[in-house]
């Protein structure tokens, strides 16, 4: 290896290091992590439901199923967290929750949980992001942040 090679090298593996050190330190600075592991008595469910917490955080039970989420219209507190826990009935279906980074998949067999808040009041619309049939782009939700 001659010299040039040699910074270049250097120069790359510098960079690279750099990179990785800047990832660490923005997963530090805006706390994100791998996300926790369910407890165990939480099981792919089939219904629906919206429980509130001693502390008033709502948790809700969404379950996807062709073509509509389960419930269907919801009202969360502004600025309070709020924890979706997501199963699917049938097929594999996507949550997106409009105008926020709340993203998840709906897979049979599984529930896939996130913990996020709605800074504004208003309506939000929860729309199906995976291609689940013939009327996937009919299957929306609501939160309604008060
Ligand atoms: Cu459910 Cu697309």
């Amino acid at each position: 290896m001659d010299r040039a090679e040699k910074i270049v090298v250097g120069l790359s593996s510098g960079l690279l290091g750099l990179f990785f050190l800047a990832l660490l330190a923005a997963a530090r600075l805006k706390a994100i992590d791998v996300p926790p592991c369910l407890p165990p008595e939480v099981r792919p469910f089939q219904t629906g439901r919206i429980d509130t917490l001693p502390d008033g955080t709502r948790q809700i039970f969404y379950v996807a199923r062709m073509w509509r989420f389960e419930p269907e219209v919801v009202e969360v507190p502004a600025g309070k967290p709020v924890d979706i826990f997501l199963s699917a009935a049938d097929v594999t279906h996507g949550l997106y929750v409009s105008w926020t980074n709340t993203n998840l998949m709906a897979i049979p067999g599984a529930v896939n949980a996130y913990r996020f808040q709605l800074p504004q009041p208003g309506v939000y619309p929860i729309i199906c992001h995976e291609y689940c049939g013939a009327a996937h782009q009919n299957m929306v939700a609501y939160l309604i942040a008060k």
